[in-house]
């Protein structure tokens, strides 16, 4: 049988950039080639691939960061927490052509792993990319980029080495507002692990009675 379209509770509205919510991320690049440090806030930016491990961002070519990551092939992705969000919009607004955004928004630049642009210490995540290829979509190039190192603020590691990511009070981003990410629902694949049963008793001592 055919559903009826729930015509009183939908609106059909024409295309647009939906997807929510997602991250707004600081994206930091140049300090090689003769370019600058620069930080640029970008909230087009995902996962793409598992092995090799590859993630994508969205630039406009007018953007100053675009230029530096296509001719240094290199960035970073730092994961903002909401401590930083107001560094995260405002390193939105401005552009690294006639700023620096480090100095002036108060980050620190320190070296990366594997490539020569700087991470953002205050960003609890660090993942060091890549560029692999690029794709003019439009009004946005697509930078497709292995990530080929991550720094894990140590803060957020316990004691048997698991990364405890409700510790980093990451920010996300959804239709033009900042949000504080929530309590945690549940671990991947809750929904079809068995239930731990009640551990028994021992049986010793007196029976217990009736
Ligand atoms: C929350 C937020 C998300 C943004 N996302 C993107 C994006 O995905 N792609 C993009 O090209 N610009 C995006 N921008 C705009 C750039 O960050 C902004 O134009 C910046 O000043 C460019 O800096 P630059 O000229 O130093 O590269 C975003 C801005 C904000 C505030």
């Amino acid at each position: 049988m055919t559903p009826k379209p729930s015509l009183d509770r939908k609106q059909s509205w024409k295309p647009a950039n939906l997807l929510a919510p997602v991250p707004a991320v600081l994206v930091s690049c140049g300090g090689t080639r003769g370019w600058a440090p620069n930080i640029i806030t970008i909230a087009w930016v995902g996962s793409v691939c598992s092995d090799p491990v590859m993630l994508s961002i969205s630039v406009r070519p007018e953007r100053h960061s675009h230029a530096v990551i296509a001719e240094t092939g290199e960035f970073v992705v730092n994961l903002p927490s909401v401590a930083q969000t107001r560094a995260v919009d405002w390193c939105g607004m401005v552009s690294g052509r006639t700023t620096d955004k480090f100095t002036a928004a108060k980050l620190t630049p320190a070296a990366a792993r594997t490539v020569s642009c700087p991470i953002v210490v205050e960003c609890p995540l660090n993942i060091e990319c890549r560029v692999r290829t690029h794709m003019a979509l439009g009004s946005h190039t697509l930078f497709l980029a292995e990530v080929l190192a991550v720094q894990v603020d140590a803060a957020l590691v316990d004691a048997r080495g698991r990364l405890c990511l409700e510790r980093a009070g990451l920010l996300a981003f959804g239709h033009g507002e900042y949000f504080a990410l929530g309590r945690s629902l549940g671990r991947f694949g809750f929904s079809v692990r068995r239930r731990r049963r009640k551990p028994q008793a021992p049986l010793q001592g007196r029976p217990s009675r009736r």
